[in-house]
């Protein structure tokens, strides 16, 4: 019996989020296995009532389960910065999850900007640092509002960090079992402190315990320029936390927008947290028109986490089938559908395929 805890948030989370249930269940109902859910109500609803972001039991409490499915986090009326520390944040510093696996995958049938472009071309995966670089918080300002004003914002690398990281990594990539190729995505002409570690724990690691994978390395600002002219180049990249988090937007809309693009920030050791990857979205807020395809596919590999195996094959088969053969578009209120009708469409084919 699996224990997963669901975190609706804030916006469209909550509607993103049921539908993503209502997949889990009927791929439970399919593949025969037996799950409880725990539903929490953190987000900016409860920080505006409570003035607490996270209670500090919560995160006690999110250790006892096997996996998190989070919606969204973010609300209008609360400044930003709140609730991005108080909770994502938060969660993944103090649950250590310290891998944000992104795949940047494009399925049939979805339009990409890319010219030429097609799902034997955009299919790869980013493996992000999660709880170090520029996201430390690291640093300070002197003398603040005056015009002497500094301001530091450091970028904290440490070896274990770094080496766990890049371990994962090329596990992934053996396990991917693709092009075996790793690609270090990084700044070593200018970040020479930072990138040198990043560089030599790869080439170290890589050589010793990985020689069946090849290490490619790419500067950010190329990794962005190929990921637009040559996604294929792309089997694993590993990156920072901060290159990480843009890297993955641009991922995002070559994939087919944030109506699609998932994520899960992971410790292998423990519970881990999966969620879409574009946020609350507060405009589309109630109308039944977001695309909850992000939410499916976050629960999707929240099954392949769990070791669901045969689950999380039939999820993937059930979007792709969809999102081809249904959807008319993956941005809000284009899809054809409305939100719980994309639900009920992927449970089906769960049901059916
Ligand atoms: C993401 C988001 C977060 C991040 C924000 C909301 C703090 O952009 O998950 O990519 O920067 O990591
Ligand atoms: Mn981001």
């Amino acid at each position: 019996m699996h224990k997963i805890a669901v975190i609706p948030g804030d916006g469209t989370g909550p509607e993103v989020t049921a539908e993503a249930v209502k997949v889990l269940d009927a791929a439970a109902r399919r593949s025969g296995f037996e799950y409880e859910a725990a539903h929490f109500d953190f987000g900016g609803d409860r920080y505006l009532r409570t003035k607490e972001a996270l209670p500090d039991s919560a995160v006690t409490e999110l250790r006892g389960f096997d996996a998190i499915l989070l919606g969204a986090i973010g609300h209008p009326d609360v400044k930003p910065g709140i609730l991005e520390k108080g909770i994502l944040l938060r969660l993944r510093f103090e649950l250590d999850l310290y891998v944000n696996l992104r795949p940047v995958k494009l399925y049939a049938g979805v339009e990409t900007p890319l010219k030429d472009k097609g799902p034997a071309e955009v299919d790869f995966v980013v493996v992000r640092e999660n709880t170090e670089g520029l996201y430390a918080g690291a640093g300070g300002t002197l003398k603040r509002g005056t015009p002497d004003e500094v301001a530091v914002q450091e970028s904290i690398n440490t070896r274990k960090g770094v080496e766990r990281c890049l371990r994962y990594a090329f596990d992934y990539t053996r396990k991917r079992n693709r092009r075996k190729t790793l690609t270090l995505c990084g700044k070593t002409n200018v970040l020479t402190y930072a990138f040198d570690l990043w560089e030599r724990a790869f080439h170290e690691v890589g050589s010793v315990d990985y020689p069946d994978i090849k290490r490619d390395y790419a500067h950010v600002d190329a990794t962005c320029m190929w990921m637009v002219k040559n996604p294929e180049w792309f089997d694993v990249i590993v990156t920072d936390n901060m290159f990480g988090d843009i890297i993955t937007d641009l991922g995002a809309m070559i994939q087919g927008g944030m109506g699609i693009a998932a994520g899960g920030n992971i410790n292998p050791a423990t519970v881990s947290m999966f969620e879409p990857i574009g946020g609350s979205a507060p405009k589309y807020t109630g109308q039944g028109i977001i695309n909850p395809m992000a939410a499916i596919a976050a629960a999707q590999m929240l099954l392949e986490h769990l070791g669901e195996s045969d689950a999380a094959a039939r999820v993937d088969a059930a979007i792709a089938h969809v999102v081809a053969k249904k959807l008319k578009s993956m941005q809000a209120g284009k899809m054809g559908y409305s939100t719980s009708q994309v639900g009920d469409l992927v449970a089906a084919a769960v049901a059916a395929l």
